[in-house]
């Protein structure tokens, strides 16, 4: 079964065609980052308008490079939610036409459950992620560890108490003068040349002696602000130890929640999980456990269209096209 996703829920306009869910087909990709660089931060209608402008292209784009033409596919598939409205709205509203042009069904997927399914495209035969698994999702938005037992069968476990742990390394990096606008991967590079953290153990590990499976990261933003007021740091070090205290709560909590529930599998996803650092602490301290480590590919890990067409296969929705809506709090447990 050939479906067409689309996403659209933030800055990112993307189409992809996958195939059973599994085998990636061809993809799309535009991105107003650059836009909202200058304001350091997502204007929502400038995003907005960049959604309109990129859509149609977007899938042309992605049907051209499949050598395909829409009748070739079984299914679209759009985001749903959660995200910024003014762009799910395009999306929504483009796919809902389409299906109505083509007569073909339309499946709405949630962004949180697509960033799961990175885990499934184009992966090497039998090394499927074994249920029950945990799921951490780690994105700009969202900080959720998530017990999947199957397909469609979620349970939450927790999830972050005030910023999202993308959120925390970008408002990080903005403190640091490092980058206004999405300054996680740049301060990562930064913290990553650091040979020695002259401020290891600086900064608190929020909640992670806890016994729940909660996060919080905006405490540890704030202490890195009372360091720099201070003026008496070293950039490389701090930026390390900030890296090395998001990861620690992570991965401690993953752990943690894997053994409670007795999984086989942890599963990452979200634009966060391309970080190095979480990657090999999480894949190293979890092995230790015998518990498989499954990691999508940087490319798969922040947004795009791939995973929604995965997840969209193995969440199919049957839903009147009239009752698919856009809806921007979409929570990782509502229905669709
Ligand atoms: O999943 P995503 O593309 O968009 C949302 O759904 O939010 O995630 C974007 C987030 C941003 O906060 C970005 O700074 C962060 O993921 N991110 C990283 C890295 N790459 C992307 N954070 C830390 N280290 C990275 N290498
Ligand atoms: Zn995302």
């Amino acid at each position: 079964m050939k479906i067409l996703a689309i996403e659209s829920s933030c800055d990112e306009t993307a189409a992809a065609i996958v195939e059973d869910g599994v085998h990636l087909i061809s993809s799309s990709i535009a991105s107003s980052a650059d836009l909202h660089e200058k304001t350091g931060g997502v204007v929502p209608e400038v995003a907005a308008r960049k959604q309109v402008e990129s859509i149609v292209p977007v899938i042309e784009d992605t049907l051209n490079l499949a050598k395909m033409t829409i009748e070739d596919v079984d299914a679209l598939a759009v985001t749903v939610g959660p995200g910024l409205i003014g762009s799910l709205v395009v999306g929504v509203a483009a796919t809902k036409s389409l299906a109505l042009a083509t007569n073909k069904p339309l499946i709405p997927v949630n962004h949180l459950v697509g960033h799961m399914y990175a885990n499934w495209v184009d992966i090497a035969a039998d090394t499927e992620p074994q249920f029950p698994a945990i799921v951490l999702i780690v994105s700009g938005g969202h900080t959720d560890l998530i017990l999947m037992k199957d397909h469609g069968d979620f349970e939450f476990l927790g999830g972050t108490l005030d910023d999202a742990a993308g959120e925390a390394f970008d408002k990080t990096a903005r403190l640091l003068n490092i980058k206004k606008y999405l300054g996680g991967p740049a301060l990562s590079k930064i913290a990553g040349s650091c040979t020695d953290n002259k401020m290891l153990g600086r900064l608190p590990r929020p909640k992670i002696k806890d016994d729940d499976f909660d996060f919080s990261f905006s405490g540890l933003k704030t202490a890195v602000m009372r360091i720099v007021e201070k003026g008496d740091f070293e950039l490389e070090s701090l930026a390390c130890e900030f890296e090395a205290a998001a990861v620690d709560v992570l991965v401690e909590k993953t752990k943690k929640a894997a053994m409670k529930h007795k999984v086989k599998s942890v599963l990452l996803g979200g634009g966060v999980a391309a970080n190095t650092q979480l990657r090999s602490r999480i894949q190293h301290d979890l092995k230790k456990e015998g518990i498989n480590v499954h990691i999508p590919p940087i490319n798969l890990c922040t947004d795009n269209a791939i995973y929604i067409a995965s997840a969209a296969y193995f969440n199919k929705v049957e839903k009147d096209l009239k009752d698919i809506k856009a809806n921007p709090s979409l929570g990782i447990m509502d229905s669709v």
